[in-house]
């Protein structure tokens, strides 16, 4: 028997004033982004905005559904327009913002499981980490590097 002790490294940041200007471009993509979510049910709107190895930058917001399950994530639906539109395009960065209208999301909102497997999928074909920055409306920002360390253990294509 062995025991083993997985570890991540997590930077948090006070606020948006502590990034370079780059990470402060990508969460005003992000937040105009989740301004524009369709997020009638939850009321909780969340913005992505996707950093390519181009310079392009995607970005997507949640999509919800009267039949609640046929709703979509912010980040799903990022990775997928930039999966789409530009196949084989690394992504460098993923920026993630959360709020509601019914309570001030102060606490940083990361990837849902499912969107960090899906996520998971491109960093591995890409064979370079994507950095996370994730926050709610306002206060700390946690910037993690890479789908790996949110996911340990993970499935991909190798096991198949
Ligand atoms: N949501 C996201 O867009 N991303 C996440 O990682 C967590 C949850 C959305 C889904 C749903 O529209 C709303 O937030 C409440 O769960």
């Amino acid at each position: 028997m062995e025991k083993v002790n997985i570890s991540i490294d997590a930077i948090v940041y006070e606020n948006l004033s502590e990034l370079t200007k780059e990470d402060k471009m990508l969460f005003d993509k992000a937040i105009e982004a989740r301004e524009k979510a369709y997020a009638p049910y939850s009321k909780f709107k969340v913005g992505a905005a996707l950093l390519l190895e181009t310079g392009i930058v995607v970005t997507g917001n949640n999509q919800e559904n009267a039949a609640y399950p046929s709703g979509m994530c912010a980040e799903r639906i990022a990775i997928w327009k930039a999966a789409s539109d530009y196949p084989g395009v690394s992504v460098k960065k993923l920026v993630l913002t959360a709020a509601s209208k019914e309570t001030q999301v102060k606490t940083p909102v990361p990837p849902c499981g499912a969107c960090r497997q899906v996520l998971y999928e491109y960093e591995f074909n890409q064979k370079e980490p994507i950095q996370i920055y994730f926050m709610g409306e306002t206060g700390k920002i946690i910037k993690v590097e890479s789908l790996n360390s949110l996911l340990p253990f993970s499935f991909d294509s190798t096991f198949l």
